[in-house]
């Protein structure tokens, strides 16, 4: 199977989020197990900056962007001897500090730079053909599917490829005002409610889900959820209309970047024979933020885009319950102004119990992973979540809201047998949060039980093989039928 994964973010050449760590293993997974997989993506400053090895490969990119021909370079990197990195080069559009935007907002022109990033990856695409599969991820990549179906003529050497777009959060649409139309380069007639329109602005994604041969999401409930008008941010309609095509399939953990037994992050490496060195990260960590060095404390760690979906709203609305517990409390994150400047106002008011972290530290990740008792995701909606998935790994039981991926990964504890992996609350409030955190506090004073509860997480195994088949099921299953026709 030859697969082209088109994404705007792959780890660990370029992160904001779960994006860039499903798509780097997924990649690297689908190659293990016998395939031909390439990569796409922008060439933006950090890549540049870190000191990846790059190569030119003389294959040029030039496409229109309204009346105008933008060039584009590509340039080669490698994960791995089998995996390539194509690297689309345009410094006016990537070459600059973020990936979308900086603390003002997103970049004005996002909707030219990944119109741009589209039609330069269907160039590459083109010259470096046959692919049996182009697989996109996310509004970023969600007009391939659309120029490709629409402007046959332009790309016949990948005519018989087949498009998969995954959607990893429908909340980020690429939702963009009807001036911005020409950069397209497409009729009128495709900027109506049929196709591109919403509510008379252009909807990258929606144009993905209409054109694509199929779309997958990240786990079986977010699939579901979906279709409905609560968790369908305004493209419910559009995805039922659809849902024969629609495929939830989990993330997977790659257990080479988060296994506290190899993690070269963290303090002391531990496993679940011989927990030891958890005690050792706890420490450092209370440590790193200040925090009283109580090994018997439970400590409550918090890695998150610090943004509305995370469910912040509910956790400032229990902070003050939370914090007269006796736990400790430590997050890192950054995002959304308000809610840096409430959580760091909190810290300075409680320092003996809440530490924060403004910023975005992949070491501090590990770090809290391993040396957290437990891990905090009260989640407004959660198309899948890693951090809960790591977590259980790392013996940090996670204490979820039940919605998405975290309903789909984590079993909620029962105390008459033993079983389960996390703790898990349903209703969207802080007092929903604040019950479940007592259910695991009051948990955690009983040593035995709470032992049994690290073990039951730490066997769970989210490894990336099963939805890497799941995967290439779908891929065959479309090579199998007939494209999908215009809408
Ligand atoms: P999302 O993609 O919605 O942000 P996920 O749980 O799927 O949520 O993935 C988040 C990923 O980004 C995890 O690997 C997490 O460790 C990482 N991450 C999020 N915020 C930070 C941060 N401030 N510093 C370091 N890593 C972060
Ligand atoms: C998105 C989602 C998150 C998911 C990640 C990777 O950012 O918010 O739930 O885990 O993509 O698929």
């Amino acid at each position: 199977m030859k697969v082209l994964m088109v994404s705007s973010e792959v780890f660990p050449l370029a992160k904001t989020g779960g994006l860039a760590d499903v798509v780097g293993a997924l990649s690297r997974t689908l190659v293990r197990v016998g395939n031909e997989v390439a990569l796409a993506m922008p060439a933006y400053r950090t890549i540049f900056k870190n000191g990846f090895q790059l190569e030119e490969t003389g294959i040029p990119v030039e496409v229109s962007i309204a009346s105008r021909r933008v060039s584009g370079m590509i340039l080669r990197t490698w994960l791995g001897e089998n995996l390539p990195v194509y690297l689309i080069r345009a410094d006016p559009y990537f070459l600059r500090d973020g990936l979308y935007g900086n603390s003002q907002g997103d970049y004005p022109d996002n909707a030219e730079r990944f119109t741009f990033f589209s039609k330069a990856a269907l160039e590459l695409a083109r010259k470096t053909a046959p692919w049996n599969v182009i697989h996109c991820h996310d509004w970023q990549t969600a007009l391939i599917p659309v120029l490709k179906k629409i402007r046959i003529h332009s790309y016949p050497e990948i005519q018989k490829s087949k498009v998969l777009l995954t959607i990893h959060n429908l909340a980020y649409q690429g939702n963009f005002p009807a001036s911005a139309w020409s950069l397209l380069n497409l009729d009128m007639q495709y900027f109506t409610p049929r196709y591109l329109e919403f509510y008379r602005n252009i909807n990258f994604l929606k144009g993905g889900i209409l054109f694509s041969d199929a779309f997958t999401t990240v786990s079986k409930k977010y699939a579901i959820e979906i279709k409905t008008t609560e968790y369908g941010c305004g493209l419910d309609g559009v995805i039922r209309d659809r849902e024969r095509d629609l495929h939830g399939i989990l993330n997977g953990l790659d257990y080479k970047e988060w296994n506290p037994e190899t993690d070269p992050h963290i303090k002391k490496n531990y496993g679940d024979q011989d927990l030891d060195g958890k005690k050792s990260c706890k420490k450092e960590l209370q440590e790193i933020y200040n925090l009283p060095p109580e090994p018997s404390v439970p400590l409550i760690g918090m890695v998150s885009r610090l943004v509305d979906q995370k469910g912040l709203d509910i956790l400032l609305e229990a902070m003050g319950d939370l914090l007269r517990l006796d736990l400790q409390f430590v997050v890192l994150g950054t995002g959304e102004e308000r809610y840096e400047k409430l959580l760091a106002g909190l810290c300075h008011s409680h320092p003996l119990r809440l530490g924060v972290k403004i910023g975005f530290d992949n070491t501090l990740a590990h770090k809290i992973e391993a040396g957290a008792d437990l891990f905090l995701m009260p989640s407004k909606y959660e198309p899948c979540g890693l951090n809960q998935i790591y977590s259980l790994k790392y013996g940090t039981i996670p204490i979820v809201r039940s919605t998405g991926g975290l309903d789909d990964t984590i079993e909620d504890h029962n105390p008459l047998t033993g079983t389960g992996n996390g703790f898990k609350f349903n209703t969207h409030s802080g007092h929903a949060l604040l019950e479940a955190v007592n259910r695991a506090t009051t948990l955690y004073s009983n040593t035995e039980a709470w032992h049994q509860l690290m073990a039951n997480a730490m066997a769970c195994d989210f490894s990336w093989e099963k939805s890497a088949i799941e995967y290439f099921a779908l891929y065959l299953q479309l090579l199998k039928t007939p494209s999908h026709p215009l809408p």
